[in-house]
């Protein structure tokens, strides 16, 4: 029996607009077991990109726990954080979130170097010719397509081996068959590396590929299913 990694308890999250208390997230409970590729899917707006947040404590919630790998963590400080997000959690964004100012082997070296691991190059490479994007190691991030810059910061995303990868509607800016591409590649990193997958999507075909789905519908969890792979 896989452990689980993450979980969260009656997870609750308010925004207040003027005077006004807007419930983003009202008690989500969730659990995730090491390895699974779970997709959260719902339309815009229905909270996943808030849920993500929470769940890698970038942002405090209102209300309610969230266990990551053993560990209460909504309460703590932001420097207790810090060194157990950097550990555990690989993030994949919409926008990519590249550095303009270096090229692709230096952004997928970049997290591995502030850990002042003396192999970031070698596993930066290693990462590159996995994904396919050797020839290009020494472009610059205004030189790549959307699917090629995606795969760098997958290759970002991975190089410190995190147990966790937090992905936020990583196809949403790329055409239909970048997309299939990139969750395909995603898929097999987490088999090869042993990771968990968690994933934000609107689009059902993306979440045909996850072992399993939680749907998100104004901020509550209302159903659950398991995927077809
Ligand atoms: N900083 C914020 N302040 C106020 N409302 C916000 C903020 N961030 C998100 N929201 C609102 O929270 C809801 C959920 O947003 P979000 O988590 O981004 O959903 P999704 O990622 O599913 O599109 C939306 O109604 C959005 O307008
Ligand atoms: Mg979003």
């Amino acid at each position: 029996m896989k452990e689980t990694i993450l979980r969260t308890e009656g997870l609750t999250h308010h925004y207040s607009i003027g005077d006004r208390k807007i419930t983003i997230l009202d008690s989500v409970s969730l659990s995730v077991k090491s390895g699974e590729f779970v997709v959260i899917s719902g339309s815009s707006g229905s909270g996943k990109t808030t849920l993500l947040t929470l769940l890698s404590g970038l942002d405090k919630p209102s209300k309610g726990e969230i266990w990551l790998a053993g560990q209460e963590i909504s309460r703590l400080s932001e420097n207790a954080l810090t060194p157990i997000r950097n550990d555990l959690i690989g993030f994949v964004f919409q926008a990519f979130h590249l550095i303009p100012s270096l090229n692709a082997l230096e952004n997928i070296m970049f997290p591995a170097e502030l850990k002042k691991d003396r192999l970031a190059k070698p596993k930066a490479e290693e990462l590159l010719e996995r994904v396919g994007l050797w020839e290009r190691r020494s472009s610059m991030p205004q030189q790549l397509s959307g699917g090629e810059k995606q795969r760098v910061a997958i290759c970002r995303a991975l190089i410190n081996n995190p147990r966790l990868v937090f992905a936020d509607e990583p196809t949403g800016n790329l055409d239909s068959e970048n997309s299939f591409s990139i969750i395909n590649l995603l898929s097999a990193l987490r088999e090869e590396h042993d990771t968990t997958l968690l994933m934000a999507s609107h689009s059902s075909e993306v979440a045909q590929s996850a072992t399993r789905i939680l749907k998100l519908h104004d901020g509550r969890l209302t159903g659950e299913h398991t995927g077809l792979s």
